[in-house]
């Protein structure tokens, strides 16, 4: 599992992807790889997430492909059964957490109070998401939660975008952001492969620099 978490870290900024269409799933998953993002996180919001993440994994099999929106167990063995190498959801339910960290896959929980972060600890989850991140506080409620809680880092979602990404970046206990900015629906929909790959290629730019410090 902690490969995966390094990967995570590694990428830095990770695609939050909403699909209506799995027959976009293919050129979504080249122009991310092709623009430095090799990463995504397929919403289970729509029908198409699970068939979205089988058909990403096998055009793009070293891409790393996970699940968001994961809020039931069985919306977890779907993705599981589909090939997604981690699992996200917006808030901390243990019982679908644990469902899923037993079966080997990193689960990634979304927390915005002290006490959901202590919630999770108590279950030894310390990779956590930090949800709706600007909404909630962004930087300044991140960098408030360091000096308590050494233990636990972040990956802020909600409100990031090329302008704030690198702010958070920053933070020693933020590990990779999430941000949906780099492949919003329409560019999808509208077959704009050319432009997230460049928007990928940004915000990998914003990645490199932010670590080059
Ligand atoms: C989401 O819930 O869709 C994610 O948090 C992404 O948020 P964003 O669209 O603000 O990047």
């Amino acid at each position: 599992m902690q490969k995966i978490y390094d990967r995570i870290r590694a990428t830095g900024i990770i695609p939050v992807v909403v699909m209506d269409d799995a027959d976009k799933a293919e050129a979504l998953a080249g122009a991310l790889c092709e623009g430095g993002l090799p990463c995504a996180e397929v919403t289970f919001r729509t029908a198409a997430a699970e068939e979205t993440i089988r058909r990403m994994k096998k055009s793009n099999p070293d891409m790393l492909v996970g699940a968001g929106t994961v809020l039931t167990k069985e919306q977890a063995d779907r993705a599981i059964g589909a090939g997604a190498g981690f699992l996200v959801s917006p808030g901390f339910n243990p019982e679908v957490c644990m469902y899923a960290m037993e079966k080997g896959v990193p689960f990634i929980p979304g927390v915005m109070t002290p006490t959901e972060i202590e919630q999770a600890m108590a279950h030894g989850i310390t990779m956590l998401k930090f949800f709706p991140a600007t909404a909630a506080g962004g930087v300044k409620m991140l960098s408030a939660l360091a000096s308590p809680y050494q233990a636990v880092s972040f990956m802020p979602t909600g409100g990031i975008s090329a302008d704030n990404a690198a702010e958070f970046l920053t933070l020693k206990n933020v590990y990779a952001c999430g941000g949906s900015w780099m492949v919003k629906k329409d560019l999808i929909a509208g077959g704009a492969f050319d432009r997230i790959r460049e928007m990928c290629r940004e915000a990998a730019d914003i990645v490199a620099r932010v670590r080059m410090k």
